[in-house]
């Protein structure tokens, strides 16, 4: 096996690329495919303040390096979800790679800053935790960004997340969530841009990437998502791509060369119609919201009054 840039032995081939690569060329190959996707969507202009979302798994910690090698400096943002050892050790990947590279990490306990953690609120609202994770994520990223003055907040999301988030989306044909899956979703009055670097590497990529840099991640996954939906599809996916190889880029690249736009087009028309895109703040803490209490202000009423 031998690299195809260089011809030296290879440590891994991609088989959707039809390529092998050596250490060296691998990286440059990672390097090439967040490039591209930062150019392809103008994910981070020149001089704009970046803020990455660090979970300390091997996802996030890749984009931070990626970013870095790329010449963005980037700040990370670590959110404490309170759930048990699994939080504290993640904590401590991210703590340690921020440190070992002299890089800035903020940090947001959900339980010492808003009084509840995501066990607390799952068993509060007796749903499956992943809803108020993602809900609670989501609103500290931009919050935060917001009041720190970040241009753009960057996730982690990989090419097999965001093709198995887009198999759930077609598979109940949610035309909203579809039209606004995007790796890179334009700020408004009260959001920040959000982007997702890491669209065109798939998870294998990341963690070999992190292997061959030294990067110490976090290799268990979160306790509280075992057997959740969104695992099932990604298993459906990889068998698919065992017979197939690159059925996952296609079924996602071609998403979003083909039809995400006109999907994105009929939802803001809809929602126009319904004027349901009126936002106004929240009453409690600001952030945007069609009611007059945002999701996020509810959920940590509802957690904390349970706990
Ligand atoms: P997940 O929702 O766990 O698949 O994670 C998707 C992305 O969200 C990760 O790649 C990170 O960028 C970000 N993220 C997940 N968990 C955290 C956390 N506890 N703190 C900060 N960012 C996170
Ligand atoms: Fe969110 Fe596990 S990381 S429920
Ligand atoms: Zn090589
Ligand atoms: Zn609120």
């Amino acid at each position: 096996m031998k690299c195809r840039v260089c011809r030296e032995p290879a440590v891994i081939d991609l088989r959707r690329h039809n390529a092998n690569f050596c250490h060296e060329h691998f990286v440059a190959h990672c390097e090439e495919q967040v490039r591209r996707a930062i150019r392809h969507f103008s994910m981070i202009r020149p001089g704009e303040r970046t803020l990455v979302a660090v979970s300390g798994g091997k996802d996030s910690l890749a984009l931070w390096a990626l970013l870095g090698s790329l010449g963005y400096e980037a700040d990370g943002l670590y959110v404490g979800l309170g759930i048990d050892d699994y939080s504290d050790e993640s904590h401590e990947y991210a703590r340690g790679f921020a440190e070992s590279r002299d890089l800035t990490l903020h940090v947001v306990d959900l339980a010492t800053v808003h009084g509840f953690t995501i066990p607390g609120a799952a068993s509060a609202t007796r749903r499956a935790p992943c809803g108020a994770c993602g809900l609670s994520k989501r609103h500290v990223f931009n919050a935060f960004a917001l009041d720190h003055g970040y241009d753009v907040v960057a996730t982690g999301h990989n090419l097999d997340d965001e093709a198995a988030v887009l198999f759930g989306n077609v598979l109940r044909w949610e035309l909203e969530y579809l039209g606004r899956q995007h790796p890179a979703l334009p700020a408004a009055d009260g959001f920040a841009r959000k982007v997702k670097p890491l669209y065109r590497l798939g998870e294998r990529e990341t963690a070999a990437y992190c292997v061959l840099e030294r990067i110490d991640y976090q290799v268990e996954e979160c306790p509280m998502a075992a057997g959740n939906r969104h695992l099932g599809y990604k298993e459906l996916l990889n068998d698919l791509e065992a017979r197939s190889p690159g059925s996952k880029a296609s079924f996602l690249f071609g998403f979003l060369e083909r039809a995400q736009e006109q999907l994105a087009d009929t939802t803001r028309a809809r929602a126009d119609a319904d004027d349901a895109v009126l936002l106004r703040r929240c009453t409690v803490c600001g952030a945007p919201t069609p009611g007059e209490v945002c999701a996020f202000c509810k959920l940590r009423e509802r957690a904390r009054s349970t706990s």
